[in-house]
């Protein structure tokens, strides 16, 4: 019964620990492509294969569900994968809908009609790849109307955070933040459409300001997710064991994990 949670690096583990808090004895298997991080500068044809990849090695693990913890890749190839690649038995959602259900206050699931919503002014920072597939946008329209969304590219930050330099990573953020603001003043709430930012997330608020709402993805895909799996029970798949698989070196992967997490994680090769 293991459910699969994909990421082209480190960044995944900060969905991961929240499910892993929220369904305990779920057994997770978790791939980080780190031999191709980061995605964010990648073309889409490129993110499409290496994320096809990833997700197969994952089913091979007896995973039936995979969570694309990984925006880049929800951006640019989930819908690509689910329409043509994507075999009948077998799920693979992404980490946009939970966030943009919660922005424009929806139950999960629910499908009705484009309607006004309270918040008027979103920032969004992103990956370049994320920003320029306009996917949240895209995904916010089905669900809002009357919505200004600003995005702002965040060049750097995922590299920054994988090599563990938070020093760079937090001038990046305050200096993405200032682009951001020069665009649009006053954000009301702000989107951390990448799974790396939760790890720069006080940096992100005190940079915004205490009165900007900052949505972060890890709980809200936790609780997506475990509601998904109350109604799709069948979508536990037979694997039995957590695993951390990488693509890149797993030593110094291991090494950076555990530091990411505070707890010791153990990566083999992929
Ligand atoms: N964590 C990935 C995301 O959510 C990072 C993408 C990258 O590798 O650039 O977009």
């Amino acid at each position: 019964m293991a459910v699969g949670i994909f990421d082209s690096g480190l960044g995944g583990l900060t969905v991961l620990d929240e499910v892993a808090r929220s369904l305990p004895e779920l057994p997770l298997v978790y791939y980080a492509d780190h031999a191709h991080n980061p995605y964010g500068v990648r073309d889409a044809d490129d993110i499409f294969d290496l994320t096809v990849k990833g997700t197969g090695r994952l089913f091979d693990a007896g995973c039936d569900l995979v969570i694309l913890a990984c925006n880049t890749a929800s951006a640019a190839a989930l819908r690509r994968m689910q329409e043509s690649w994507v075999p009948r038995d077998k799920r693979v959602l992404g980490v946009f809908v939970p966030m943009i259900e919660a922005l424009t206050e929806r139950q999960w699931g629910d499908n009705s009609p484009p309607r006004e919503v309270e918040v008027k002014h979103v920032a969004l920072f992103a990956t370049p790849a994320t920003v320029r597939s306009r996917a949240f946008q895209r995904e916010l329209a089905f669900r809002a109307i009357g919505v200004d969304v600003e995005a702002q590219a965040c060049g750097g930050v995922v590299d920054a955070i994988e090599d563990g330099d938070l020093e760079l990573a937090e001038a990046l953020v305050r200096s993405h933040v200032e682009a951001l603001k020069r665009k649009m003043p006053d954000p009301q709430a702000a989107v951390l459409g990448c799974t790396h930012y939760p790890l720069m997330l006080d940096i992100f608020q005190q940079a915004l300001g205490a009165d900007v709402m900052v949505y972060s993805q890890p709980k809200l895909v936790a609780a997506s997710l475990c509601d998904y799996l109350q109604r799709h029970s069948k979508m536990y798949g037979s694997g039995k064991q957590s695993m951390f698989l990488t693509t890149g070196n797993a030593a110094r992967v291991s090494d950076q994990a555990t530091r990411f997490l505070r707890r010791k994680i153990e990566f083999v090769a992929a």
